[in-house]
């Protein structure tokens, strides 16, 4: 089955990505799994991976508009819940936020229910990759969902 067939799972939403070739890597990971990428806030750059179903928001607020059905997570090293912990459902939106400056403290705090950490050992290291938090939260999502 194409990629474009699969019927939609989840969302990815970046919150202003900074650096070109991290959200290039995530839009490769939407379109091979058939995400829709939604690009939120101002960009520095374009993105044109021909297969993924890319969206933009001027915000948050849109969104969220856009997204009635669906639950947002929002992912920060700062959280306190595991992202193991949460039964995704199809239609879920994972959330990540840009790379200098993570998600805003007071997104976090508003919606602490639904802000989810990447385990890490070492605490000299801040946070991971963008790409690579995006990567382990969507395929722990697309594990859940499809059973494998
Ligand atoms: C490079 S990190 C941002 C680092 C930023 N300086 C901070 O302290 O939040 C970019 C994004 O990746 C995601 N991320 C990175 N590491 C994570 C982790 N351990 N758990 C959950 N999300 C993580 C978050 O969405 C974060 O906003």
């Amino acid at each position: 089955m194409q990629p474009q067939n699969l019927p939609t799972s989840i969302h990815v939403a970046l919150w202003k990505p900074e650096i070109h070739p991290n959200t290039g890597n995530i839009a490769r990971l939407c379109a091979a799994n058939g995400l829709p990428l939604h690009l939120v806030g101002t960009l520095g750059f374009r993105i044109d991976e021909r297969y993924v179903d890319l969206r933009r928001e001027a915000g948050l607020d849109e969104l969220r508009a856009g997204l009635p059905e669906s639950r947002l997570f929002y992912f920060s090293a700062h959280a306190e819940r595991l992202y193991t912990d949460v039964r995704y459902r199809v239609g879920d939106c994972l959330v990540f936020g840009p790379e200098s400056k993570g998600l805003p403290k007071e997104l976090l705090l508003g919606n602490w229910d639904r802000a989810l950490k990447i385990p890490m050992d070492s605490p000299r290291v801040r946070s991971l990759n963008l790409a690579t938090a995006v990567a382990i939260a969507a395929y722990e999502a697309l594990r859940q969902i499809r059973g494998s």
